[in-house]
Formats: C-alpha cells, structure tokens, sequence
C-alpha cells in the first residue's frame, strides 16, 4: 500500500504507530477540539496560560483555617468571602463560568456546574464529573447517575427532590480522581452553592468528597454511616447541616455487595429528612 503524507510530512504507518502508543499508554479520548501538533512548538497553547500560577507559601492559606481559601494548580485564588454578595445559583454559576479554573477547566468541554433548585432539601455532593457529564454538562448522568436515580427512588425521591453536584465543575482528563489542591482551590464556590442551596442533609458521596467537605483524612470505609455536624464556615453566618457521607454509586457499581450498607444510609436520611 503507498503510504500517504500527512501536512507534517509524517507518514500514514508513522501516524498509526503514534497512535498505537498513545492507545496502549491509555489515552481514551481527545481532549481538545483542534489538532495539536506537539513537534511544532509555535503551535504550543498560549505559554502563559499553561505555567501554573502556583502562590507564593504565604497566599497558601494557613494550617488552623478549616477550608482552605483555595490552593492552586493553576487557578485563581478565590475565597468564601468573596461571595458574600452573591444570593443566587445564577450568580454563583456566572462567576464560576468567569473563573479561571486551571488545566482542568481549560481541557473540558462545559463546566458542570449543578443540578436542582435553591431549597432542596437533600443535597448529594459527588467526586467529579465523568465523560458523559463533560458532555451534557450536568451532574451525574452516566451509568454513576443511573443508580444513584435507584437510589433515591429507594426513598421515594426524585431528581426534583434534590440539588446534585460535585467537588470540581470539571472533568479531570482520563477520570482521575481530582486532586486535593484541585478540589481547595473551587471549595469557596462549593460552600457557598450548600449555604445557597440550604438542605436539610448533605450527603458526600465517596472519599474525596467526605475529606474535602468534612476536612478529614479518613477514607471512606471509616467515615460512611456516621452523621458529622457540617459547617460551611468557622465564623459567624454560616450554616450548621447534618451530613452523612456514603460510599459513590461508581464503587457500588464495581461492589454491588456494598450496596447493604448505603441501604442502611439511605434509610437513615429519609428518616432524617422527615423528622
Ligand atoms: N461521578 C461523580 O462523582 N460525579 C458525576 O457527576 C458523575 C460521576
């Protein structure tokens, strides 16, 4: 077979073992929508744009805080404070869409910001969103989604019923699971969505949203089940909400035989929720 040149001068076979290597290195998914051609270094994305804008120590917010103001990886430095003036989602939504969120919000295709309404009175906080969240921009509505739908029907609630999202608005390449600098440096927004939102219950769904949220070093084994007192600040004027945290639909759906437990968890919440 004669093989065909590409722009690059690059071969058809040399193309194809490219590509070969980047499968087997598990590359599963283009990440932006143009070409990128990595020989050619003038086609590099904006040089400033891809240097981290990694604090000095002392903007790193001090040990004894109990949230972080935010951590970087690239991502401007936002606090709680900053959004004292904001008494909407909307709003909340439109200065997440403003804000420079890193590599992470740079590679994905649409900020996932939140599903449901202000007043709901459950609301499930998950790790990330997946492929099919970048996609549709919503939380949860990848097979993850669909038994978290069972498990809520499980107590007889619906999406309606509930506010969803999760501790970063975007895909992290590849499903990793997000950072804890990646996670810090959107929890300002994130507490301020709760304190918004106002529940009567948060439920962290599996280890990276329990220890963001609750500020633990536990996994997930040691801290489902147990209700903790979640505050969205330190200080004055924020809210006092019971959380549970409970193992993420993702696990359950890899160990069905855990699904006993988050059974005993989904039954202490909507006794909760009705008391
Ligand atoms: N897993 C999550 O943690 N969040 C989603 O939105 C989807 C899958």
């Amino acid at each position: 077979m004669v093989a065909r040149e590409s722009n690059d001068g690059l071969d058809r076979q040399t193309l194809l073992t490219m590509l070969r290597w980047q499968l087997e290195a598990g590359v599963d998914e283009a990440i932006q929508t143009q070409p990128w051609n990595r020989f050619e270094t003038s086609t590099l994305p904006n040089k400033s744009a891809t240097v981290a804008t990694r604090p000095s120590p002392r903007e790193i917010a001090p040990k004894s805080q109990k949230h972080p103001a935010s951590t970087a990886s690239g991502e401007t430095k936002v606090t709680l404070e900053d959004f004292e003036k904001i008494t909407t989602l909307e709003e909340l939504r439109e200065r997440l869409e403003d804000f420079d969120g890193g590599m992470l919000k740079r590679f994905a295709t649409n900020t996932v910001f939140g599903d449901g309404k202000a007043g709901a009175k459950l609301m499930l906080i998950g790790e990330a969103p997946g492929a099919e969240e970048d996609r549709r921009g919503l939380p949860f509505v990848g097979p993850s989604g669909k038994l978290l739908d069972q498990m809520l029907g499980a107590i007889g609630l619906t999406r309606a019923d509930v506010y969803i999202t999760n501790t970063i608005y975007w895909r992290p390449p590849g499903n990793r699971t997000p950072t804890p600098e990646e996670r810090n440096a959107t929890l300002p927004f994130l507490l301020r969505q709760i304190e918004l939102v106002a529940p009567k219950v948060v439920v962290p769904l599996g280890g990276p949203a329990a220890q963001s949220l609750l500020n633990e070093s536990a996994g997930i084994t040691r801290l489902r089940g147990r209700w903790i007192d979640f505050q969205t600040r330190n200080e004055a004027g924020g809210l006092s909400i019971p959380a549970l945290p409970t193992f993420h639909p993702a696990f359950l759906l890899r160990q069905p035989a855990q699904k006993k437990q988050v059974w005993q968890d989904l039954r202490a919440i909507r006794a909760r929720l009705r008391g």
